[in-house]
C-alpha cells in the first residue's frame, strides 16, 4: 500500500487540494473487514468456477447489480474507451448484449480484443477478464432483445445508440414510432442487436484481505488448460 506521507501531491504544490480530497473521502466505508482470504493453493482449476463462486457470494450479500462490469475497448481512431454493462450469461465465455452500431460495437469490429472488469466493493474483490468479443448466434441476441422492457426495446429501435441528439422533438417522434412498432410486433429485433461472447484468455482475481494486503491470482489460457500464477500485489 502507498504510505500516507507519500500519497500523490503530498509534497507538491497540489498538496492542499490533495489533502482536502483525502478529507472528503476519509469517512467513506472500506471493504468489510471479514473478507475471505484468497487461498491460491485451493483455487479451482478453471477461472469460470471461481468467478461464479464470487458472483454467487456477491448476490447472497445483497450487492446491487453484482453482474455489472466495465467493458473496455480500444481502436486506433478513438483510443481506449470504457462503459458499464450488465453480464447476460457465463458458460465457457462471458456474454453481453449491445448494438453493433454503437461506438463500442464499432470499436469491437475494428479490434475484437476487450477487457471486462468486475468490482465488488464491500467484498474487496475485483475480477479482470481479457479476451476477444465475437458475435454469438443470432437467436441469442433475439431472445435477449425480446426479454427487454418494451420501453428499452423502443429506445434501441428508434435511434442508433449514442447518437448525438440535435433535435429533441424529432428524436421523440422517432421514439413514438418505435413504440408503436414494438407494440405491433413482439418479435421485432433490430439487425444490429448483438449478443457478444468473450472467450477469456486471462482472468485475474484480486482479493483484499483483513491484513489490508491484497492477494492476486491470474489464470492464463494455455491450449485447453489454465495456468495459475500468484501475482505480487
Ligand atoms: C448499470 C448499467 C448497465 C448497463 N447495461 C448495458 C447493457 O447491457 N448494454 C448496453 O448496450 N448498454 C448498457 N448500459 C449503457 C452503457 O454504459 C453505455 O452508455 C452504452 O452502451 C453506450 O456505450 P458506447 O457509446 O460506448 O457504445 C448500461 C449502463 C449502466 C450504468
Amino acid at each position: 500500500m502507498t504510505p500516507p506521507d507519500s500519497a500523490p501531491g503530498a509534497s507538491s504544490s497540489s498538496s492542499s487540494s490533495s489533502s482536502s480530497f483525502r478529507d472528503r473521502v476519509r469517512g467513506a466505508a472500506s471493504p468489510s473487514p471479514d473478507v475471505r482470504e484468497l487461498d491460491v493453493s485451493s483455487t479451482p482449476a478453471d477461472p469460470v468456477s471461481l468467478f461464479l463462486e464470487w458472483l454467487d457470494a456477491a448476490v447472497a450479500a445483497g450487492v446491487v447489480q453484482p453482474h455489472a462490469f466495465t467493458l473496455s475497448t480500444a481502436s486506433t481512431a478513438s483510443g481506449p474507451t470504457a462503459r458499464t454493462l450488465l453480464l447476460k450469461d457465463v458458460d465457457d465465455a462471458f456474454w453481453f448484449t449491445s448494438s453493433a452500431l454503437s461506438p463500442k460495437g464499432r470499436q469491437i469490429a475494428e479490434d475484437e480484443r476487450v477487457a471486462l472488469t468486475f468490482f465488488w466493493a464491500a467484498q474487496g474483490q475485483q475480477v479482470r477478464v481479457t479476451g476477444s468479443a465475437v458475435a454469438g448466434p443470432r437467436d441469442v441476441a433475439e431472445q435477449d432483445f425480446r426479454h427487454r422492457h418494451p420501453d428499452s426495446r423502443a429506445v434501441a429501435v428508434a435511434v442508433p445508440q449514442s447518437t448525438e441528439v440535435d433535435d429533441v422533438r424529432a428524436a421523440d417522434e422517432a421514439l413514438d414510432r418505435a413504440r408503436a412498432e414494438v407494440e405491433a410486433d413482439d418479435d421485432l429485433v433490430p439487425d444490429d442487436w448483438t449478443a457478444y461472447r468473450v472467450l477469456p484468455v486471462s482472468v485475474e482475481f484480486w482479493q483484499a484481505t483483513t491484513g489490508r494486503d491484497q492477494v492476486r491470482v491470474r489464470y492464463d489460457r494455455v491450449g485447453d488448460d489454465w495456468r495459475r500464477a500468484s501475482l505480487w500485489p
